[in-house]
C-alpha cells in the first residue's frame, strides 16, 4: 500500500483521538452500521481531499465499512493531524497522502497521488480534486460518476465551472444542506475560530475590538461567539442585506478601513481575495492581530504585508510579527491559513457528525442514481437533509411534536381564515 505521512509511530495516539471524536458522532455511527450491513459502496473507488482530522477519519472508516476503496489527501497544508494520518494507514489500511506543514509542491503531489487511485467518486473540501481532474487529469473523467463538495469556497468554484459550461460530471453541494451550513459553518467555524485565535495568542477577548469581515454563516458564527466572550464586535460587509442583518443583530457595521483603524483582532471569513490588504495595513494599530478563517490563504495579502515590512520574526507557534517601516507591528496568525484548523482542531465532532453524514449519504445517493444525474451542481436531496436532522435530534434525546390532522388540513387550505 502506498502512502505518504509524517510518522507511522504516531498511530496509537491517533487511534485514541479518533475514538474520542467517534463518541460525538452518533449519526455517522448509525450510517456506518447500515453501510456495514448493506455495502452500498461496494468496490467504489473514492478519492477524498479533506482536512485530515479525527472527524474525517470517522468518515473514511464509514465509507470503507460501506465497501468503498478509499484514499485520502489533505485539503490544506496546515490542517493535517499527523497522528490521525498514521492511524488511518496502520489501523484501518486506508492510504493517506498528507503531512502537516507540507509545502505547496508536496500538497499538489499528494493530490495527484489521490487521483492516481482513479476514483469513481471525488470528495472535496475546496474543489482542488475536481479542479485538477478538469485541468490536468481529464483521462480520469470516464470513470467518475460524481463528486461532492464540503465547503462554500469549493461550491463557488464549481458554480463557475457549471456556468461556463465546463463541468464534466455531477456534483453535490454538501455545504448547502441545511444540516451542514446552519450548524458546521455557524457553530463549528464560530467556536473553532475563536479556539484557534486563543490557542495561538492566549489573548483576552473581553473588551477588545474584534473585527469580522464577512457576515455569511461562518462570519455570523464567529461574530456571535466573540460577542459572547465580551468582545466589542465590528462587522464589515459588501452585501447590503447581510450588513443590515449584522446591524440588527446588534453589531457595529462600518467600512473595512474604519474597522482596521479600531481593530485589536481582525478576522477575515469571506471566501474572497485580498480582503485585508495594503490599505488596511497602513492604518492598523501597533500590535494588531490578523488572521483568516476562510478556506484559502488568499484573504490576507501577505505579499503586500511583506513589502511594507522591514522585519519579520516568529514569536511563537502560529504567531509571526511583522514590523513595518514606520515601526508599527502586525501579528499574522497561522501564515494566513484557516486559523481554526491551523492552530486548533477544526470544528468539533458534534457538528462534523452532520456534515459527514451528508457526505456519506450523498456518496450512496450518487451510486444509486448515477444514470440519472447530469453534469450539474445538485443540492443535497431534501430527504437526506431531513433524515439527518431527525437522527441528530434523536441522538440528543430531543423529542418534537407532530402536526394534528386538523393542523395539517389548515396548512393545506386556502379557504380558512380566522
Ligand atoms: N472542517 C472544519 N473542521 C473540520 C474538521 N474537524 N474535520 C474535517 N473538516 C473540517
Amino acid at each position: 500500500m502506498k502512502f505518504d505521512i509524517r510518522d507511522i509511530k504516531l498511530a496509537n495516539k491517533g487511534k485514541l483521538r479518533i475514538e474520542w471524536a467517534k463518541e460525538q458522532m452518533p449519526v455517522l455511527n448509525l450510517i456506518k452500521k447500515e453501510f456495514q450491513k448493506n455495502k452500498p459502496l461496494k468496490n467504489i473507488r473514492i478519492s477524498c481531499c479533506l482536512h485530515v482530522t479525527t472527524e474525517t477519519a470517522n468518515l473514511a472508516q464509514t465509507l470503507k465499512a460501506g465497501g468503498a476503496d478509499v484514499v485520502l489527501c489533505a485539503s490544506n497544508p496546515l490542517s493535517t493531524q499527523d497522528d490521525v494520518a498514521a492511524s488511518l494507514v496502520k489501523d484501518c489500511g486506508i492510504p493517506v497522502f498528507a503531512i502537516n506543514g507540507e509545502d505547496n509542491k508536496t500538497y499538489y503531489k499528494h493530490i495527484k497521488s489521490a487521483l492516481d487511485h482513479r476514483p469513481a467518486i471525488t470528495m472535496d473540501d475546496g474543489a482542488d480534486l475536481v479542479s485538477a481532474v478538469h485541468s490536468e487529469r481529464t483521462e480520469l473523467l470516464k470513470d467518475i460518476i460524481g463528486g461532492s463538495e464540503e465547503t462554500t469556497t469549493g461550491i463557488i468554484r464549481l458554480r463557475s465551472l457549471e456556468k461556463k459550461g465546463l463541468l464534466r460530471f455531477p456534483m453535490i453541494a454538501v455545504n448547502d444542506a441545511d444540516t451542514k451550513h446552519l450548524f458546521d459553518n455557524r457553530y463549528g467555524t464560530g467556536q473553532s475560530t475563536i479556539d484557534g485565535i486563543i490557542r495561538a495568542t492566549n489573548i483576552l477577548l473581553a473588551g477588545c475590538n474584534f473585527v469580522v469581515s464577512g457576515y455569511g454563516w461562518c462570519g455570523r458564527g464567529v461574530a456571535a461567539k466573540a460577542k459572547g466572550m465580551g468582545a466589542n464586535v465590528i462587522v464589515t460587509e459588501i452585501d447590503p442585506l447581510k450588513a443590515l442583518e449584522a446591524v440588527m443583530d446588534g453589531f457595529s457595521v462600518m467600512s473595512g478601513l474604519d474597522a482596521a483603524r479600531k481593530a485589536d483582532v481582525f478576522v477575515s471569513v469571506t471566501g474572497d481575495i485580498s480582503v485585508i490588504d495594503e490599505r488596511h495595513f497602513k492604518v492598523m494599530k501597533d500590535g494588531v492581530i490578523i488572521c483568516n478563517s476562510g478556506h484559502f490563504n488568499v484573504e490576507i495579502d501577505i505579499k503586500a504585508l511583506e513589502k511594507l515590512s522591514k522585519k519579520k520574526r516568529k514569536i511563537k507557534d502560529f504567531v509571526e510579527e511583522y514590523t513595518l517601516k514606520d515601526g508599527r507591528r502586525i501579528n499574522l496568525l497561522g501564515e494566513g491559513r484557516l486559523i481554526n484548523l491551523a492552530a486548533a482542531e477544526g470544528h468539533p465532532a458534534c457538528v462534523m457528525d452532520m456534515s459527514f453524514a451528508n457526505q456519506a449519504l450523498c456518496a450512496e445517493f450518487m451510486v444509486k442514481n448515477s444514470s440519472k444525474l447530469d453534469k450539474k451542481v445538485y443540492k443535497v436531496p431534501e430527504k437526506i437533509d431531513r433524515r439527518i436532522s431527525r437522527l441528530k435530534l434523536t441522538s440528543m434525546g430531543v423529542k418534537i411534536d407532530t402536526l394534528t390532522q386538523e393542523q395539517k388540513k389548515y396548512l393545506a387550505s386556502w379557504e380558512m381564515g380566522t
